[in-house]
């Protein structure tokens, strides 16, 4: 029984040609039963990296994980300490280790995924495999349930049919005998939601779950995807760059920024006047704009998002603020500079709000200085 998800300093680190690089940093955040959370930020800013390690999906890459992964206060993350050395906290790079320690991660949240976890992908295509029937596939999806794994041919084909009709497909049994290639993919994703509910989950995790899809087809799957959820009674972690579906589909909703959780707010506080952290502020206008100008193109916020092998003192997203502009333009050169050289930590607002940003801290300027 799924009573709530904590992911507590949940720090990864990948091994490539740059070095050891940190996508994601000391990110702690809960889900309890029946929310729906909402992650966000700009491409790169971490959010399918976060999501996947809950699922242990970082076999094969080498990487790390530290941090707690709780699944109703049990750590389902394996013990990684003696991977890491001691002085330095880093990843001992040896390959023998890595395979160690995907064998490790494998052999400790495997027995959770289909059953407590489920994940539509980014891209859903991907999770179809183009050499097997719809049916065979949906079919290996539903038999990860106890309820499902011993029953009949007969009846696997029946619920995935089943399954097949709840996402509104048009034709389920001829759906069943077709390959991935002979869908578009609006029918592909409807089949990767069915894929992902089929095993009845508890938390399921929606990576962009319409990117790839036209705006008419988008919506209709968002508005199902959101009945399936409140019917099935399941905890959904929904990322998207989109504040319209996050407003729509979640309660909570967390903005991340370079591997940093930055903002946590509940989504019905999406609005300029609630949102505090400045570069939340940024992502919110760049959306309300995009409606009202109704361009093509958002209207994007100055600079980029850093590489996480780019070393950036204080705040990361100083070199985009437009607020240390503003305080530098009124002589608040003190602001600047804590903000350029010391990083602020997440803070608690009110109940259900937390900010990372030394405009909202009770801190005075001189007083951090100093410290
Ligand atoms: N396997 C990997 N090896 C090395 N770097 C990786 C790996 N996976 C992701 N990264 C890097 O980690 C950072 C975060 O990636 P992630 O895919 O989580 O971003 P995202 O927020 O989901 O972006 P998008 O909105 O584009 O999907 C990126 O800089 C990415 O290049
Ligand atoms: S800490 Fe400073 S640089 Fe960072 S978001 Fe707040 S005001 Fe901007
Ligand atoms: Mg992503």
């Amino acid at each position: 029984m799924f009573e709530k998800l904590s992911v507590t300093d949940l720090t990864i680190q990948f091994d490539t040609r740059d070095g050891l690089i940190q996508p994601v940093d000391h990110v702690s955040f809960e889900i309890e039963q029946g929310q729906h959370v909402g992650l966000i930020g700009e491409s790169g800013c971490g959010k399918t990296v976060t999501a996947l390690s809950i699922l242990g999906f970082e076999r094969g890459v080498p990487g790390i994980v530290k941090g707690k992964i709780e699944l109703n206060g049990q750590n389902i993350l394996p013990d990684f300490s003696h991977f890491f050395d001691s002085k330095t906290e880093i990843a001992y790079q040896k390959k023998q280790n890595w395979r160690r320690w995907e064998k490790a991660l494998s052999l400790s949240l495997s027995p959770f995924l289909g059953t407590v976890f489920s994940m539509i992908f980014q891209d859903g295509s991907k999770m179809l495999d183009p050499l097997f029937t719809i049916g065979k596939q949906l079919v290996e999806a539903l038999k990860l349930s106890d309820e499902m794994k011993n029953k009949s041919k007969m009846d696997l084909k029946r619920e995935a049919c089943f399954w097949l009709n709840r996402l509104e497909m048009p034709e389920p049994e001829k759906t069943f005998s077709q390959y991935p290639h002979q869908l578009s993919g609006g029918m592909i994703q409807r089949v990767v939601i069915a894929m992902a509910l089929a095993s009845k989950p508890s938390l399921l995790i929606a990576d962009e779950p319409t990117t790839a899809l036209d705006v008419t087809v988008a919506s209709k799957i968002l508005r199902l995807l959101k009945a399936l959820c409140t019917e099935e009674e399941l905890t959904l972690l929904v990322i998207s760059h989109n504040l319209a579906v996050i407003r729509e589909l979640t309660q909570k909703v967390i903005v991340m920024y370079a591997g940093q959780i930055v903002e946590i707010l509940p989504s019905h506080d999406l609005l300029p006047e609630r949102i505090k952290h400045p570069y939340a502020k940024a992502l919110l206008d760049a959306q309300i704009s995009d409606l009202v100008i109704a361009t093509n193109s958002l209207q994007a916020i100055p600079g980029e998002v850093p590489k996480p092998s780019e070393q950036i003192y204080g705040c990361r997203f100083h070199p985009r603020c437009f607020l240390v502009k503003e305080k530098q333009e009124q002589g608040m050169q003190d602001f600047a500079d804590r903000c350029k050289t010391q990083p602020p930590s997440l803070s608690i607002l009110e109940e259900n709000q937390s900010v990372r940003c030394w405009a909202h801290t009770e801190v005075p300027v001189k007083e951090t200085l100093q410290s």
